[in-house]
């Protein structure tokens, strides 16, 4: 590579890191040379290579600056309500997931963060110390979980000013735990479910293995659940529960607005439905912005039973969540009872200690941070590289990335032919049932856009073109 396509390189990867943001004026040639120590020509050619890749452009005597990204591609949102009587998904996501564990792979399909952003060792010193201490708090662990962490929960809950009491809040073996005692305790078998669509899998999951029936309603990308698709729905099914996620939404990415919120709640209030409401991407706002609050706020009734976790947050593998369950709390205490008893004590107590610290918030601000630039650094190189007819769903917030291939397009094709290039993806058919989703693709932007991820997309694109 010569001179002026490193520096080019360089360039255009500080771009990715929002060290250049869109809009704002590169250092002139001659600054850029002296900082740089090449030559004016080098330096020139370097800025002309970058305009021809489009991420700069000349401004008539004021030099040349940052290019917008691309207005998003709208994704394909599903207008259609999609009922199934029986949900079958849990051999095809198990295949997916067993075939994303697969080492050296690429894990673009994987639902976890980058391990390398959590504060381990820091954790690991506190699980330590919870270890070594374990004979003082012998049955603390058991339903409904650590006293400590249930208090730091409550306290977690009243920086979103919100007042929940630790004795409503049962400790859960992550938010999947939570989430299926949840929907199991306000349920029979055969009743209706109402979904998004797409949805995260977990949700048909937990349906399939409750014997339930799911109406998946129609969901806008970038504003959630319709009312009046919702609506419909209630008045045509006699609907137990709807499970959703108001904030930062698998795979979407959308936060519901307080309007739909409210519109969305009244409909249950007034329809008798539970709202088991999965909340595990709640803190991962971008940086500056406040994440608005969970539909549970807003919650007169009791009739949210709202799951929270910290895989995606603090600790991924410890397993923890937790369920704000408020008068279910007791029903779903005795099924967790029978079924895991509890999870594990001293991980309970090391994130108790871990969650009232100040490095816990400086970690909270540095995870939103990386995983905004990183987000931003994938769209900013799938614009570029994938063919025009793929849509991009940026999100507003967490770290997915939704792509729908168009019309005729075969994700799971692609997910296969993915897999022989080492890249896992997690194609739409795990999201829904609606044909048009499933031409849905799911990429997790959490990695550092490394040389090896750049080449893997182009292959990909080049896959779907
Ligand atoms: C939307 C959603 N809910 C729940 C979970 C499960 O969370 P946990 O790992 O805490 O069980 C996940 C994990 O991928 C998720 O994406």
């Amino acid at each position: 590579m010569s001179k002026y396509q490193r520096l080019a390189q360089q360039v255009s990867q500080q771009i990715e890191q929002q060290v250049w943001q869109p809009g704002q004026r590169l250092p002139s040639l001659r600054r850029m040379a002296a900082d740089s120590g090449l030559s004016l020509m080098t330096v020139m050619n370097a800025y002309q290579l970058l305009e021809q890749q489009g991420r700069i452009e000349a401004v008539p005597r004021s030099g040349y600056r940052v290019k917008d990204l691309p207005a998003s591609r709208p994704a394909l949102s599903s207008a259609a309500t999609h009922v199934r009587d029986q949900v079958s998904i849990n051999n095809f996501a198990y295949q997916v997931l067993q075939a994303s564990n697969q080492p050296g792979l690429l894990p673009l399909g994987s639902a976890f963060p980058d391990p390398n952003l959590f504060p381990l060792r820091a954790l690991a010193r506190g699980l330590g110390r919870a270890s070594a201490a374990l004979a003082e708090h012998p049955i603390d662990h058991l339903p409904p979980g650590s006293l400590a962490l249930r208090q730091a929960i409550a306290r977690h809950y009243s920086r979103n000013d919100m007042t929940i009491s630790p004795d409503d809040i049962l400790i859960t073996a992550g938010a999947m735990e939570g989430l299926n005692l949840a929907l199991e305790a306000v349920t029979q078998p055969g009743d209706w479910v109402v979904i998004e669509a797409p949805a995260f899998y977990g949700a048909l999951q937990a349906i399939e293995r409750l014997g339930l029936r799911a109406i998946a309603v129609a969901t806008d990308p970038k504003q959630g659940m319709q009312p009046e698709a919702l609506a419909d729905v209630l008045k045509r099914y006699p609907v137990k529960a709807c499970w959703l996620m108001s904030r930062y939404q698998n795979p979407l990415g959308f936060c519901l607005s307080q309007q739909r919120q409210q519109a969305l709640y009244e409909l249950f209030c007034a329809h008798d439905v539970w709202v088991i409401e999965d909340d595990v991407y709640g803190e991962l706002a971008p940086p500056g912005a406040r994440a608005p609050q969970p539909m549970k706020a807003i919650d007169q009734q009791q009739r949210i039973l709202h799951c929270g976790s910290f895989s995606k947050s603090l600790a991924p593998g410890f397993r923890l969540g937790w369920v704000c369950a408020g008068e279910q709390l007791q029903r779903l205490a005795q099924r967790q009872f029978i079924a895991t008893l509890s999870s594990s004590a001293p991980e309970q107590q090391a994130v108790a200690a871990y969650l009232d610290s100040r490095p816990y918030q400086t970690h909270l601000r540095q995870l939103r941070s990386t995983l905004h630039q990183r987000k931003q650094g994938l769209l900013h190189w799938l614009h570029q590289c994938m063919p025009a007819n793929v849509h991009i769903n940026d999100s507003q917030g967490g770290y997915f990335i939704w792509l729908a291939l168009p019309d005729g397009g075969d994700a799971i094709e692609l997910y296969h032919q993915a897999l022989q290039l080492g890249i896992s993806l997690a194609p739409g058919a795990l999201f829904s049932a609606d044909p048009m989703l499933q031409r849905g693709v799911r990429l997790n932007a959490s990695y550092p856009l490394s040389d090896k991820l750049r080449n893997a997309l182009q292959q990909l694109a080049r896959l779907m073109a």
